[in-house]
C-alpha cells in the first residue's frame, strides 16, 4: 500500500529514492497486482526488452484502459491480433503524411491563442488539451459537422476528466484487491453515448469515403481480405482519440513550463522560429520529452527470459523501463537534469536511452504525429505571444490517467507580439 501511495502521489521522488537505494533495476509491488513489476533503466536491457516481439503485455495496461478503450483497442491486443491491426493502422501515421496535418494544427492553435488573456496569468495545460483534442478529431474525422464535433469533443473530454483523479485510480486498485465494484463501470454510460456518435460517423464513411483517417480505417483490409467490423473500428477510434490527445497536450504543457524557466533557451527558440528554422525547435521537443516524459511506464510480460545487470529474469516476469530514470542517466546524458536542447542538435537520440514512445513492435504509432504537432503548435504560439512564467517554482509532477502531468496546469503570462511576427512569414522581428 505504501509503495502504491508514494507512486500515485509523489512518483518522481519515489523513483529517485529507489534508484538511490537499489540502483538502476528494482522491483515494485503495486496494490492489486499478484506479481511485482521490475523497473529498469539500463539502455542495453531496454534494447533487449523492446527487441523481442514475442513479449506480451503486463496486466496493468489492460485493466486501466479496457473499460475506456474497448477490448480490441490496438493498445491492448497481443501477438498476431495486435500485429494485424497495427499493419492496418500505421499508414495514416506515416511520416510523409504529416505535412497534410500541419495546416490543421496551425489553424487550431492560432484560433485558440487569440482567446488567451493578455498579460494575465492563466493555465496553459487545459488550453493545450482542447487544442490537441480538436486536432485529433479533425485528423480522424476530417471535415465534419462542427456542432457534432463539439459534442463529441465535450464527451471525450468528460470521459478523460472522469478517469483522471487519484481517488478513482486508487478505487480501481482497491476494487481489484478487495473485489469491490469497479468504479470504471460507471463510465459505461458515457462510453455508450460516444459509441452512438462514432457509429454515425462510421456509417457515413462506409457510404461516402473521404480523405480522413476514419475513411482509411473503414477501407483497410486484413490479409484475408476482410474489413474491421464497426465495433472494432469504434475501439480503434477511441484509442486514437484518447492516446492521441492527452499525451500530446501534456508534452506541450511540459515544454512550455521548461521554456519559461529557461529564458536563454526560450530566446534562442523564438529567434529561430522567427527565422523560419526548425533544427532548434526539433531539439527542444526531443529534450523536453527526455526530461519530462509524459508516459512513465511502457512495460511487457516476458515471453522469454531477460538478462539484466547479470541477473536473469524468468519468462512471466512483468518488466518496464522506468522512463524518467532511463532518461536521466548521467552516463548517457551529461548534466542529466539540465534542460539543454543543444545536446540533440548534432545527433538524434539513441533509441535505447530515449524511449518516451516505448519501443519495438508496440512503439507509439502516433510518435511522428505528436512531434509534428508539438513543433507546429510551439512555433505558432511563439510567433503570436511572448511567454513568461506566472510563478516562481517549476511544476510538480502529478498523475493524470496513464500520464505524468504538471500539477498546477502550467500557469504562464502571455503578451501579444508585434503582428509582423504573427504573420508567420519567416521574417526576423524586432523585439
Ligand atoms: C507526446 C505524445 C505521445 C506520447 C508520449 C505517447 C506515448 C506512447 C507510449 C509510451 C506508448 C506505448 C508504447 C509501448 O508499449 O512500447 C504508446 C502507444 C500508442 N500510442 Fe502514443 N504517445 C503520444 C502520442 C500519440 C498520438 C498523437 C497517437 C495517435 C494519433 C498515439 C497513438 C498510440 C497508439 C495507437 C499506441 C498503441 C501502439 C501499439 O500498441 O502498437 N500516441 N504511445
Amino acid at each position: 500500500m505504501a509503495q502504491t501511495l508514494r507512486w500515485l502521489l509523489r512518483p518522481i521522488s519515489f523513483l529517485e529514492s529507489c534508484r538511490r537505494r537499489f540502483g538502476g533495476t528494482f522491483s515494485v509491488r503495486f496494490l492489486g497486482f499478484q506479481t511485482p513489476m521490475v523497473m529498469l533503466s539500463d539502455p542495453e536491457a531496454i534494447r533487449a526488452l523492446y527487441g523481442n516481439p514475442e513479449h506480451r503485455l503486463p496486466p496493468g495496461r489492460t485493466f486501466a484502459l479496457l473499460p475506456i478503450l474497448g477490448p480490441r483497442s490496438l493498445l491492448l491486443l497481443e501477438g498476431r491480433d495486435h500485429l494485424a491491426r497495427r499493419r492496418l493502422m500505421l499508414p495514416p501515421f506515416h511520416g510523409e503524411r504529416m505535412r497534410a496535418y500541419e495546416s490543421t494544427v496551425r489553424e487550431v492553435v492560432a484560433r485558440d491563442v487569440e482567446t488567451w488573456p493578455d498579460g494575465e496569468p492563466f493555465a496553459v495545460h487545459p488550453r493545450m488539451q482542447s487544442v490537441t483534442l480538436e486536432v485529433i478529431l479533425r485528423a480522424v474525422f476530417g471535415v465534419t459537422d462542427p456542432e457534432r464535433r463539439t459534442r463529441l469533443a465535450d464527451r471525450v473530454a468528460r470521459l478523460l476528466a472522469d478517469t483522471a483523479s487519484i481517488g478513482l485510480q486508487l478505487g480501481v486498485l482497491l476494487s481489484r484487491r478487495f473485489g469491490a465494484p469497479d468504479p470504471l463501470t460507471r463510465l459505461q454510460a458515457l462510453r455508450l453515448q460516444i459509441d452512438a456518435m462514432l457509429d454515425v460517423e462510421i456509417a457515413e464513411r462506409r457510404a461516402d469515403p473521404r480523405e480522413d483517417i476514419l475513411s482509411m480505417l473503414v477501407a483497410a483490409r486484413f490479409e484475408g481480405g476482410e474489413p474491421m467490423d464497426d465495433a472494432e473500428i469504434r475501439d480503434q477510434l477511441m484509442t486514437l482519440l484518447l492516446a492521441g490527445h492527452e499525451t500530446t497536450a501534456t508534452g506541450l504543457a511540459w515544454t512550455v513550463d521548461l521554456l519559461v524557466r529557461h529564458p536563454a533557451v526560450l530566446e534562442r527558440l523564438v529567434a529561430d522560429v522567427d527565422a523560419g528554422e526548425q533544427a532548434y525547435l526539433r531539439a527542444v521537443v526531443t529534450e523536453s520529452l527526455r526530461l519530462r516524459p509524459v508516459v512513465p511506464l511502457a512495460g511487457r510480460r516476458l515471453a522469454a527470459p531477460l538478462r539484466v545487470d547479470g541477473h536473469v529474469l524468468p519468462a512471466g516476469t512483468d518488466v518496464t523501463p522506468a522512463i524518467w530514470l532511463a532518461h536521466t542517466r548521467a552516463d548517457r546524458y551529461p548534466e542529466p537534469f539540465a534542460f539543454r536542447p543543444e545536446r540533440f542538435l548534432a545527433s538524434a537520440p539513441a533509441t535505447s536511452s530515449w524511449v518516451p514512445f516505448g519501443g519495438g513492435v508496440r512503439r507509439c504509432i502516433g510518435a511522428a504525429f505528436a512531434e509534428m504537432e508539438m513543433r507546429v503548435a510551439l512555433a505558432e504560439i511563439l510567433r503570436r505571444r511572448s511567454l513568461r512564467a506566472a510563478s516562481r517554482s517549476a511544476e510538480r509532477v502529478a498523475r493524470r490517467n496513464v500520464t505524468f502531468s504538471p500539477a498546477g496546469g502550467t500557469r504562464v503570462i502571455a503578451v501579444a507580439r508585434d503582428p509582423v511576427a504573427a504573420s508567420g512569414d519567416g521574417d526576423r522581428v524586432r523585439r
